[in-house]
């Protein structure tokens, strides 16, 4: 299994130019097989979830052309069909059970297995179940998969028990041929699921709401296919910004949309660091003696759960205390092991870390444990003192397009080393 090996202390400058968004593109691959024809995809990141849901698409039926030089995907659909996967095929992947939208609202039945994915939490989907059940669907679970069968899909008014980005996406997806008026209550805002809306409204679905709490689906008969450009990815944006803070640098991210991560650049400026804002680019400055922060995640526009861990790292090096209240998954702390190796002073209340800043952080052997814990990870050994190696990096292989070369070019001393023994 391959490894990095990076060596510390680099400050890193220059400009890293921002892929499209993994948590996008996913959604948006699975919604292609509402239409038939050719459906293109522009800027999609060429990445291990994203190879991994196009398998599932055309294990559905779907055929695809993917060129990762030029990021797009073309998907051609004649007919799906439903079918157990093989769970090799999405036991990695908790976005695999976005399939179950599309195949109930065209063919009234879905066999999907119960998700694995990111190893923070339980992750249940009993709101996504929920919300096909409120739609007309029977739930059965038998022998580790979910069978869902809906005679006729009828529209429903659907509150979900708490935010959930892959219940509003699925449940959307699954609303969309539906005759008559479907409402959603306490959806996700996130820019990922508004992407998707935007994608199936140009396909020709009638959505509105997007980006608020409340999203009316009136049912359309038939979807066409459509040319969709994908949305850049805010958390990679957010993952350079702190790679550019920890090692008190000077990074312009360019083709990202600066408001998508605006709850990190609040709480850089906070800190101290300079931001400057552009139309699709953000400039990090280092600060002259960054202050220690607090911030708790939470649903968008609250500051993202999957840049906690990244951010944690940075405040590793911040003199003082900042404290990071975790709200969105229960076992979201495993890079905190980790860090401590390198020397952090971290300590876990509950669901609240605080973290004493200030030591330099030091080179150790370490591991990733998932792919979020795995870009604290990295960012850390940006600054730390030595030569890390990291570990199963095939977390980071899940959601980071071209690392070694963006951080290369930006001068940081990385490579991937092929072949380590675990
Ligand atoms: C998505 C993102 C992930 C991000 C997360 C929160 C994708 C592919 N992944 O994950 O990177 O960290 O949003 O922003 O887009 N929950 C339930 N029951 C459900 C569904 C969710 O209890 O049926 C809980 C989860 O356990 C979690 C919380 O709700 O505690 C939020 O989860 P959700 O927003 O659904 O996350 P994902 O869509 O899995």
């Amino acid at each position: 299994m391959d490894y990095y090996r990076i060596k510390g202390g680099k400050k890193l400058k220059g400009q890293v130019r921002i892929s499209g968004a993994k948590n996008a593109a996913l959604p948006v691959i699975v919604a292609s097989l509402l239409a038939d024809g050719e459906t293109v995809l522009k800027n999609v990141p060429d990445l291990k979830d994203i190879r991994t849901i196009i398998k599932v698409i055309e294990y559905l039926g779907a055929e695809t052309d993917f060129n990762v030089e030029t990021n797009t995907l073309r998907i051609m659909v004649n007919s799906i069909k439903n079918g157990e996967m093989p769970y090799e095929l999405v036991k990695t992947m908790r976005a695999s059970v976005y399939v179950m939208g599309p195949l109930l609202a065209r063919l009234g039945e879905a066999d999907v297995s119960l998700p694995g994915g990111c190893a923070i939490g339980e992750r249940p989907v009993d709101i996504h179940l929920a919300g096909f059940e409120a739609m007309g669907a029977s739930i059965q679970l038998e022998h580790g998969y979910i069978k869902a069968r809906a005679k006729k899909m009828k529209p429903a008014t659907f509150t979900m028990r708490q935010v959930s980005v892959g219940a509003t996406a699925n449940l959307m997806m699954g609303a969309v041929l539906t005759a008559g008026s479907t409402v959603l209550e306490n959806c996700a805002m996130e820019p990922d699921v508004v992407d998707l809306g935007k994608f199936l409204n140009k396909m020709g679905a009638k959505i509105s709401g997007l980006g608020t709490e409340r999203i009316t689906i009136e049912g359309v008969k038939k979807l066409s296919p459509v040319t969709y450009t994908i949305m850049p990815d805010r958390i990679e944006a957010g993952t350079y910004l702190l790679a550019g803070a920890i090692t008190r640098g000077d990074v312009t991210l360019t083709h990202c949309v600066p408001e998508h991560i605006q709850s990190l650049i609040d709480t850089l400026k906070e800190s101290g660091f300079t931001i400057e804002t552009g139309e699709s680019r953000v400039r990090i400055a280092p600060a002259k003696k960054p202050a220690g922060f607090m911030i708790k995640t939470l649903p968008y526009p609250g500051f993202p759960t999957d840049l906690q861990a990244p951010l944690m790292a940075l405040a590793t090096t911040i003199q003082g205390i900042s404290v990071i209240i975790e709200t969105i998954f229960e076992n979201r702390y495993t890079h905190v092991g980790e860090l401590r190796r390198m020397g952090a002073d971290i300590s876990i209340e509950g669901n609240t870390a605080i973290i004493r800043g200030g030591n330099r952080l030091m080179s150790a052997p370490i591991m990733m444990s998932d792919l979020r814990a795995g870009a604290a990870l990295i960012v850390a050994s940006l600054a730390a003192k030595g030569v890390t190696e990291i570990r199963r990096i095939y977390h980071s292989d899940r959601g980071y397009e071209n690392l070694t070369e963006k951080l290369s070019a930006l001068g940081a001393d990385i490579r991937r080393v092929k072949g380590g023994t675990f």
